[in-house]
């Protein structure tokens, strides 16, 4: 066997495998394509290679599915799966071991997806309002301000206490700047040994640290038993064996990472479609009263009285889909006349996917209203939409992120008016900076 490995690669290729791009020396200079620029990169690809291509990386194969309806298959296919595709990526990132990732994996989304089912959510409700608010008061009376730190420095501590218990939110200037360092080099990390990546491995240590500690004191605290449990208390019962941290840190990256990009975006094209802002504001009015004078309550039931808002968020999302999809091919697997073989990573694009014209016309313009009112009722998602990846694991977290950036836009809307001081970029990239300026409406008025 090991003599037939070693000649492997002068082998002719098989004939019904997609093409190889090899030589992609600096291996991570694909990773980088791929995560700031997945548009041109597979753009790229696409006229050199044809729907699917494989690029050989640090010797594992990743095909790319290009068309919709193949990626649709593979993700409804048995013969493909998720937990052998992100198991060492887990390692790396959040230094679960494989044997607790195995021991706990089904009993972590099974729990998520009961606990965040769209007929819970409103167990979370409450405190994602009332922490709103806290955290939107700070922002005093105006000012201005890059519109993603606005969203961040709001968003993550309300999720973070919503989801892990009010007294158990670590966030200071310290814990941000370990966090961001650690979510740039996400990527990276999870594909290469921390080794590589000293500054990267700091951050993530540290974090692990803190989370510890929070497992800790959760699980000391007592309060809960009377009352109800919050998700990570849910986690932490359940867990067998050690290693709670990774899990906590897991959840955060996974809780707050889309749900801030989604929320910025739905902000940004909101306040860059004039008509849309007015509309939204006129509809706000009919549910609140007057813009600015109270605080206001946002009920869960409130939510669908204002579905432009959640076309909007739809629609930003399918715009600036963050993130790729990515399974294991378990056994040889029919991709149009291709056969891919077993042990390839299965990679699909959201954002590349959902600029498919046959699906979404018009694909580049912002469009809430192609989200008709008859799919939001049916708690339905448009054909060819998948921002929230698809199959049995699509992600279990979908109706708490839309309900969350529901309220946040809801809540600064009413309280604030906003003005966008940059120009819109043409098309939507990572971290982009848009400073806003916000001023009370209710101070305007008086
Ligand atoms: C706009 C916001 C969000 C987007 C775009 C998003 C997107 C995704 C995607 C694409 C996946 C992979 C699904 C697949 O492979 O088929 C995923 C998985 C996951 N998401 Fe989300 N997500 C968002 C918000 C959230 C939130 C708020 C939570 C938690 C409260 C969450 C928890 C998770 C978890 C736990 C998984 C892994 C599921 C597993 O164990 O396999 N997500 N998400």
């Amino acid at each position: 066997g090991h003599v037939m490995e070693l000649f492997l690669p002068f082998y002719p290729r098989n004939p019904n495998s997609p093409p190889l791009i090899r030589g992609w020396i600096p291996w991570f200079g694909a990773a980088f394509q791929f995560g700031k620029a997945p548009l041109k990169f597979i753009e790229q690809a696409r006229i050199k290679y044809g729907p699917v291509f494989t690029v050989y990386i640090l010797g594992n194969r990743l095909t790319f599915v290009t068309e919709t309806e193949n990626v649709l298959e593979f993700l409804k296919s048995k013969e493909t799966d998720l937990d052998e595709a992100v198991q060492q990526a887990i390692q790396r990132t959040v230094s679960i071991s494989k044997e607790s990732f195995h021991q706990n994996r089904s009993m972590f989304f099974k729990l998520m997806v009961q606990q965040l089912n769209s007929s819970n959510l409103h167990q979370f409700s409450e405190t994602l309002c009332e922490e709103f608010h806290e955290h939107v008061e700070h922002l005093g009376k105006e000012g201005t301000e890059d519109l993603s730190d606005l969203v961040r420095r709001i968003v993550c501590p309300t999720v973070m206490k919503t989801l892990f218990g009010k007294s158990f939110c670590p966030i200071t200037e310290e814990f941000e700047r370990h966090f961001q360092n650690y979510d740039e080099g996400f990527e990276l990390g999870s594909q290469m040994p921390e080794f590589f990546l000293r500054n990267w491995a700091k951050s993530k240590a540290w974090l692990l640290n803190v989370f510890e500690r929070i497992a800790t004191d959760i699980k000391k605290d007592k309060s809960s038993e009377s009352g109800s449990k919050t998700l990570i208390q849910h986690v932490l019962d359940n867990l067998h064996g050690n290693g709670a941290s990774g899990y906590l840190l897991l959840l955060f990256w996974a809780s707050q990472i889309n749900a801030l990009s989604g929320a910025f975006w739905t902000l940004a094209f909101i306040l860059s479609n004039p008509s849309v802002y007015k509309n939204i504001m006129e509809d706000i009015g009919s549910v609140y009263g007057k813009a600015g004078e109270a605080k206001i309550e946002v009920f869960e039931d409130d939510l669908k009285k204002l579905p432009l808002i959640k076309q909007c968020i739809l629609e930003a999302l399918r715009l600036a889909a963050p993130g790729s999809i990515i399974r294991k091919a378990l056994k040889p697997l029919k991709v149009q006349n291709f056969v891919i073989p077993p042990g390839d990573f299965l990679m699909a694009s959201p954002y590349w996917l959902h600029r498919n014209p046959k699906y979404f016309p018009e694909p580049e313009v912002f469009k809430p209203d192609r989200w008709e009112e008859e799919t939001l009722k049916k708690n339905a998602f448009l054909d060819g939409y998948l921002v929230f990846g698809g199959g049995k694991h699509r992600c279990p977290g979908r109706w708490f992120a839309l309900m969350e950036i529901h309220m946040l836009v809801i809540i600064l809307l009413y309280k604030y008016q906003f003005t966008l001081l940059d120009p819109m970029p043409k098309q939507v990239t990572a971290n982009c900076i848009l400073h806003c300026q916000y001023l009370d409406l209710f101070s305007l008025d008086t």
